[in-house]
């Protein structure tokens, strides 16, 4: 069965794109025959129908992710549905997922680096940050998409 992950951050610009394209990419080339369809949301609506910040753009092909092409949309009710796995980049995005999750939701929500072994679990907004900010978020959406990919395919 197909194995449906959402990523979500707070405006889906930065980080749950990024972690989207990082686990397409890898699964693609280390996991060809893994079931698996993967979408990011925000929280908050500001940027709906926007592509990713420009610097996430950038910091993800340096290492040859192509997220140009997606665009924000807000975190619904109905995904609670749609997906086995509702993944917050941090503490902040798990609260306002927990508030909107229905009584009935059989999926797993929780923080994306639970699934990484990391001496931390959440990705820290960059969006007021500098180059190096976007290159942690790489470096920890990497890690957190290789965990989880173990654990989908074990
Ligand atoms: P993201 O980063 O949640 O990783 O997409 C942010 C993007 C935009 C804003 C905050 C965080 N904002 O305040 O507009």
């Amino acid at each position: 069965m197909t194995n449906r992950v959402l990523f979500v951050c707070l405006g889906n610009i930065c980080r749950s794109p990024t972690a989207e394209g990082v686990l397409r990419g890898i699964a693609a080339r280390e996991f060809p025959r893994l079931p698996l369809y993967v979408d990011s949301a925000g929280t908050a609506n500001y940027h709906a129908g926007e592509p990713p910040d420009r610097r996430s753009v950038a910091a993800a092909r340096r290492r040859g992710y192509d997220i140009a092409g997606l665009r924000a949309r807000q975190l619904a009710v109905t995904d609670f549905e749609s997906f086995d796995y509702l993944l917050a980049m941090d503490r902040g995005n798990l609260g306002q997922m927990q508030a909107l999750r229905p009584e009935a939701c059989g999926a797993q929500v929780g923080l994306f680096l639970e699934y990484a072994k990391l001496d931390r679990d959440e990705v820290p907004d960059p969006y007021y940050g500098g180059v190096e900010d976007f290159e942690h978020v790489l470096d920890l959406c990497e890690a957190g998409a290789r965990g989880l990919l173990a654990r989908l395919a074990g």
